[in-house]
């Protein structure tokens, strides 16, 4: 029996994070994501995800200081970024650049496990700089150097403006990293561990995972969330809005989960108090209210809820974040998770090889070109 979409099909044992869809609860490691996103810094998120325990100071000290050092592009990659800043999108320019960091890996092809928590780290690190530079340079502007006294989340503020978040938006910003972090087996993590499963390199699997991000069902989604708001542009637009689009059978971004059918996801409810408390201290509480009312005519009209991608949205724009960035941040964040997934994928392999349900003609014999009419040829 096939479930279409490997929907409620077990692929993998996990100790990174759990959902209850039911419940609307998240944990990564045993830690529930509202005691995460109230307490921890994403570096400790990040050590939690890999190591499955929260690290000592000592410990996230030297982590905090190998992502600094890590932030550090190579000369090849910001060469290279001119050319990608005016020929590719954001998120092409991230596959690209991503397995371009893998020929200047100090560690190279070594494939052990000391050299994959290495490369896990470097490249988590390294992708903020990335976007940051391709922003800056498509917009003829100076590369702005990473700050090493600052955080992951507010040092990827900075870099992108030039100009150091407030408190307020350096903590919206990494509580919303950490909620990107890992979601089990969401399609980009699956991918990242299939491709893992072969005993492929680990940038390779992360290169994978950023294409499957890519897709408007899956990583796309805050993007064209926040464009719908901007095209929807006032509240008392919302339900002629919305209404239409049902009518044409269309989807509408931001809403509904595989998980999360009948409550709400845990990671929407932080973001929406972030996007509302965030509008009003930038003076632009429009993107919210707006959300707010999209919330309710879907709810009333489908019964669905809003997910992560929804009040992402008009978070990012409240940080200042050019909306076509908004899947390349997801990306830099839930590179946490997909380098822990491939790291535990190789810890205990087996090449991931599902079957298939063969639902074609069966027991035809070949008939040679000459002799096959047009019917045959069509069937
Ligand atoms: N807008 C309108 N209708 C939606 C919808 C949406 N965003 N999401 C689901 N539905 C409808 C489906 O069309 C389906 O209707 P049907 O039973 O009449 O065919 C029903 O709700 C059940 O959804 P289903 O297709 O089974 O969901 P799924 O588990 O296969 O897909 C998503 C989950 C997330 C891919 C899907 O909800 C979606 O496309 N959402 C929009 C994109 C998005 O926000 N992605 C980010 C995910 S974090």
């Amino acid at each position: 029996m096939t479930e279409k979409g490997l929907a409620d099909v077990v692929a993998a044992q996990t100790r990174i994070s759990d959902i209850d869809g039911k419940l609307g609860k998240l944990w990564y490691a045993g830690y529930s994501i509202d005691d995460l996103a109230e307490h921890a810094s994403f570096e400790e998120v990040l050590f939690l995800v890999h190591h499955i325990r929260l690290p000592s100071q000592r410990e996230l000290d030297d982590l905090v200081e190998q992502m600094v050092e890590y932030r550090e592009a190579a000369e090849f990659i910001t060469d290279l970024m001119p050319t990608l800043a005016e020929q590719t999108s954001p998120m092409s320019m991230l596959r690209t650049a991503v397995s371009a960091a893998s020929a200047y890996d100090p560690d190279g092809w070594d494939n052990s496990a000391e050299a994959m928590y290495r490369k896990a780290i470097r490249i988590t690190s390294l992708m903020p700089t990335l976007i940051a530079y391709y922003d800056r340079h498509r917009r003829g502007q100076p590369l702005v150097e990473p700050n090493p006294k600052l955080p992951h989340a507010a040092n990827f503020l900075y870099m992108l403006s030039g100009e150091e978040p407030t408190q307020e938006a350096a903590r919206a910003f990494d509580v919303m990293f950490t909620l990107y972090a890992d979601h089990t087996m969401n399609a980009s993590t699956f991918t990242a561990r299939v491709v893992a499963s072969t005993l492929s390199d680990i940038h390779s699997a992360v290169v994978a995972a950023i294409a499957a991000l890519k897709g408007p069902l899956h990583g796309g989604a805050n993007e064209l969330a926040m464009r719908m708001l901007e095209d929807i542009g006032s509240v008392e637009r919302v339900e002629d809005y919305v209404t239409d689009l049902f009518g044409r059978g269309e989807k509408i971004m931001g809403f509904g989960h595989r998980v999360y059918r009948t409550v709400d996801d845990p990671r929407a409810t932080i973001l929406r108090v972030l996007s509302r408390e965030l509008g009003e201290q930038v003076g632009e509480p429009l993107w919210y209210e707006i959300s707010e009312k999209v919330e309710e005519v879907v709810l009333r009209e489908k019964g669905l809820r809003p997910n992560v991608d929804f009040y992402a949205g008009s978070l990012l724009h409240y940080l200042g974040l050019p909306t076509d960035l908004f899947t390349p941040m997801f990306a830099a964040a839930r590179a946490a998770g997909w380098t822990a997934h491939i790291r535990e994928q190789y810890a205990d392999n087996r090449i991931i090889r599902p079957d298939s349900d063969y639902i074609g003609p069966r027991d035809r014999s070949y008939v040679p070109i000459e002799d096959r009419t047009e019917e045959e040829a069509a069937t």
